[in-house]
């Protein structure tokens, strides 16, 4: 079966910063083999991207090792809402100059907007910053919120004052589901995407594969891998989200890779890995009827590209065998963090080949092109 290649809208690289979680590399590689052709990387790595200087950073990475394609988002924070006009301020906080925001937000994936605590440290709590942002970011350049419950409501309510799209991602609540349905039927311009593990998993401890087999018996042990942002909802929430399938936009993944010593350790990262196994389940999905493979390919391809305004990837696909059956295995993966909270999981329709641009990047679990095959779609 021929797909077009998938497109990520939200994903988490750690370079600069934390690369023995993952790199642009094992990252991009990883990206590959899950069926993605086209990933935006969020902003909240070390230090995060909120300036030109930053994003050059992260680009320069990204140019030497991805090997899919890709744009860079930048973040929102306290110092840098004048995107495109004269900065406020005369230096960063390290002391080098802010250069004009013009033609700065054109070179990044879109602005993302971090409404509630999760990892890293780029937070906007002051809702006249949001105001700042909402109205110098380009009105035809993404912006994404990561806006939970109340932060959501407040965040759709700004987007009808200013009256410019917002994304809202990982939706996780029926509340928030709900919420969107109603904003989208009164004309406002918000989208939302939802990630595999908010749609398979629900919260502890009712989710038995991880518990039994891959947790250990020990008191606490695994308890870390359930962190996530948003967290596992009930199953009330789940319901709620294959029951308004036709409200969410795109299927994200989130992939958001710690390592398993860090995810056991004290104070664990929220987070799940993601990139490798959402096709996976999704066509399993298909399989058993809750989904059709028109829903993937309208989540995972026509409308991220509309949302984020991204260009055609020309001779690109990816080819599936719907009838393969194998179990998920962290250890076959390429992304670095080596674990996934699907470890076992049982599943029916798997990657073949992945087609960019032409070339053949990946085959029957190994990646063909090299570092620094990929573009930045926004270059
Ligand atoms: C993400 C991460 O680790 O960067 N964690 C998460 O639980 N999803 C951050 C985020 O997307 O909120
Ligand atoms: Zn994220």
């Amino acid at each position: 079966m021929r797909l077009p290649g998938l497109i990520d809208p939200h994903i988490h690289l750690r370079e600069p910063g934390a690369t023995h979680k993952e790199d642009w590399d094992s990252g991009t590689s990883a990206a590959l083999a899950g069926g993605f052709t086209l990933v935006l990387a969020m902003p909240n790595t070390k230090p995060p991207i909120f300036d030109a200087a930053t994003l050059d950073l992260a680009l320069a990475a990204a140019r030497s090792k991805a090997r899919c394609d890709y744009a860079q988002f930048v973040g929102a924070g306290p110092d840098n809402a004048s995107w495109g006009r004269r900065t406020a301020r005369a230096a960063n906080t390290d002391g080098t100059p802010v250069r004009d925001g013009k033609g700065l937000p054109r070179g990044a994936a879109g602005l993302k907007m971090y409404l509630d605590s999760t990892f890293g440290q780029l937070r906007l709590d002051d809702m006249t910053l949001w105001m700042q942002h909402f109205q110098n970011w380009p009105k035809d350049m993404p912006i994404v919120a990561h806006a939970e419950s109340r932060s959501m409501a407040a965040v759709i309510l700004m987007a009808a004052i200013y009256d410019r799209p917002v994304h809202i991602a990982h939706v996780s609540l029926r509340e928030e589901i709900l919420l969107i349905k109603a904003a989208k039927e009164r004309g406002i311009k918000v989208t939302c995407e939802v990630t595999p593990h908010h749609l398979f998993l629900t919260q502890p401890p009712s989710n038995p594969p991880l518990n039994s087999q891959n947790l250990g018996e020990g008191k606490g042990v695994g308890g870390g891998r359930w962190e996530v942002r948003p967290r596992l909802a009930t199953q009330v929430d789940v319901d709620a989200l294959w029951q308004n399938l036709d409200v969410i936009d795109c299927f994200a993944t989130d992939h958001a890779p710690h390592t398993l010593a860090e995810k056991d350790g004290e104070n664990p990262p929220p987070g799940f890995p993601g990139l490798e196994t959402a096709l996976p389940l999704l066509l399993t999905a298909v399989d058993s009827g809750r989904l059709t493979v028109d829903d993937i390919i309208l989540r995972m391809h026509t409308n991220p590209r509309r949302i984020f305004n991204l260009p055609e990837q020309p001779e690109t696909w990816i080819e599936v065998d719907a009838d393969a059956r194998y179990e998920i295995r962290a250890a076959e993966m390429k992304s670095r963090c080596g674990w996934t909270p699907f470890e076992g999981w049982k599943v029916k329709g798997r990657l073949h080949k992945v087609v960019l641009r032409g070339k053949t990047a990946f085959e029957d679990g190994k990646i063909l092109v090299k570092p620094g095959f990929g573009i930045n779609v926004r270059g």
